[in-house]
């Protein structure tokens, strides 16, 4: 049998053992997946431990994912490189990946959204931000960083411009100027997490607005109830988990993943 796990700091309420039970129970695979709450400071020792023991693959979620990218253990490849992230390991090759990048471009394009030539508003310059601008910063036209805090959010576009990818930072107060403007709002804060509140005032929104939360816990956020009630083509965030949990099966079993196991599995339990 084959062990996976998720790894992080608090860790019980991680969904991804739900998601990849189903994943192996769906194409037939003798494999099980644990949640390890391993602390900063034990994470490379828990790394080699793992291996060591004959653990397959882990996940890493918050907050360890930037320390494992400075793992001397791993290997990174370029998408987890550039955005200093690991969220997924390959311990049998000692790889180290970030498929929330990945997962997010899976999850928006599920939806039969294309990121070429698309202007981009990204609300947040924390890690979600970091990863998903650097993903769809390469296909899309340009991306406009809002965030709280405007000195991140203008760090972060001048990274981005240095690395080929078209950007600028503001405060919220931009919002009102770029909104109307934009096609695809992404809100990469924890803002409509156990709140009904959304950054974007519904009044800016409209019907050819693509919008995606990455909170899915409400899976409706406020930004998202506003956009249906705009007419926008709202992508939520669960399937962002979906997808990342799927890159992450397929990278370490080759085989492509049930996404629509993985898919029920996470909103069922959602649901509860
Ligand atoms: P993550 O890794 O999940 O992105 P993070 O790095 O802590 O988490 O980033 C959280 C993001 O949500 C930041 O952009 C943060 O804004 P600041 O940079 O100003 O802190 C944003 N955020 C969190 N709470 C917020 C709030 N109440 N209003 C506006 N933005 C908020």
């Amino acid at each position: 049998m084959k062990v996976y796990g998720v790894i992080g700091d608090p860790i019980e309420h991680s969904l991804s053992p739900i998601m990849h039970r189903a994943a192996f129970d769906a194409v037939g695979m003798d494999a099980d997946y644990s949640r390890f709450r391993v602390m900063e400071g034990d994470l490379f020792e828990a790394l080699k431990g793992a291996r060591v023991l004959g653990v397959a693959g882990l996940n890493v979620t918050v907050p360890h994912k930037e320390r494992v990218a400075e793992s001397p253990l791993l290997v990174n490849d370029e998408t987890a490189e550039n955005i200093g992230a690991v969220n997924t390991v390959d311990l049998e090759n000692m790889k180290g990946y970030n498929t929330d990048a990945s997962g997010a471009r899976r999850a928006v394009e599920s939806h039969g959204v294309e990121l070429s030539g698309k202007r981009v508003t990204m609300l947040g310059a924390g890690g979600a931000a970091r990863a998903i601008t650097y993903e769809f910063g390469y296909s899309t036209t340009h991306i406009d960083i809002v965030n709280r805090t405007e000195s991140r959010a203008e760090e972060l576009a001048e990274e981005l411009t240095d690395s080929g990818i078209d950007s600028k930072g503001y405060s919220l107060d931009a919002l009102e100027e770029l909104i109307p403007e934009t096609d695809i709002i992404v809100n990469a804060t924890s803002v409509g997490m156990k709140e009904d509140r959304s950054l974007v005032p519904s009044g800016l929104l409209h019907n050819e607005h693509i919008v995606f939360d990455v909170v899915y816990n409400p899976l409706k956020t406020r930004l998202l109830k506003d956009a249906e009630d705009a007419g926008a083509k709202t992508v939520d965030g669960a399937w962002m988990l979906v997808y990342q949990g799927a890159e992450a099966f397929e990278l370490w079993t080759g085989e492509e993943a049930p996404v629509d196991a993985m898919n029920k599995a996470l909103r069922k339990s959602l649901k509860e």
